[in-house]
């Protein structure tokens, strides 16, 4: 079983930002994940709000705001003020920097608009920084899901879901994708099963506590995300 960093690790550092990926590897996982949008300039940036207000208490979109804008927003001091110097970061920042270290299973934000533009992008830089075998692509887009298997058929691709799912196996293979990512609510027994009896794998999201991560462990995913290394 695989432990997997949510947003970088949040429950330990502000969320998406260089200290929470340092982090992440000071504790030990073998993944993070992470959350991208595009900015106004049409840049890649990992960042899981839409808007600032939360992080930042700045009530502006990302996708209205360029890289350099976003770039002098501090967004570390929500978490705490000594991370006052965390700034958001491209993908190809945080590729760099976890490159040798650590997996990213890099959550694309849905942005129907701009859907194909995000899908051609990410592809380009992965195969830039040579990266494309160290990711896992998931989406609550699935159509977008579909698309970046199009576009790369060896990339690993899941779909995100949230709720009861009657017919997982229908909608894994209507995306094209190689496994699940179900909210942890979501996972039985017979989940598990029928997910792994057909070969796909399955992550869960975003388990805080540690009967939950029991539970999920003994019933056999692949993969753990959590805001916290409660498995240490
Ligand atoms: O990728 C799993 C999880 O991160 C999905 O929800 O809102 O935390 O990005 P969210
Ligand atoms: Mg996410």
């Amino acid at each position: 079983m695989i432990k997997i960093g949510h947003r970088g690790l949040a429950g330990i550092a502000p969320e998406n930002t260089k200290i929470s990926f340092i982090k992440a590897i000071e504790y030990g996982l073998d993944m993070v994940e992470l959350d991208i949008q595009l900015t106004k300039d049409r840049e890649l940036i990992v960042f899981h709000d839409y808007n600032l207000q939360r992080i930042a208490g700045i009530d502006r979109r990302v996708e209205d705001m360029t890289l350099k804008e976003l770039k002098e927003v501090d967004v570390g001091s929500f978490f705490d003020i000594k991370f006052s110097d965390q700034r958001i970061l491209t993908l190809e920042e945080v590729i760099r920097l976890l490159r040798g270290n650590l997996k990213i299973n890099i959550e694309i934000k849905i942005n129907r608009k701009e859907a194909r533009f995000i899908s051609d992008k990410l592809i380009a830089i992965l195969d830039r920084e040579d990266f494309q075998d160290q990711v896992i692509i998931s989406s609550f887009d699935h159509k977008m899901i579909k698309y970046i298997k199009s576009l790369s058929p060896t990339i690993k691709t899941v779909i995100l879901v949230s709720s009861l799912t009657i017919k997982p196996i229908e909608l894994i293979n209507s995306a094209a994708a190689d496994g699940i990512h179900p909210h942890h609510l979501v996972i039985t027994e017979n989940f598990v099963r029928e997910i792994k009896k057909k070969g796909f794998f399955i992550n869960t999201w975003t388990v805080n506590d540690k009967q939950e991560f029991k539970r999920l462990s003994e019933l056999g995913v692949d993969g753990i995300m959590s805001d916290y290394p409660y498995f240490f």
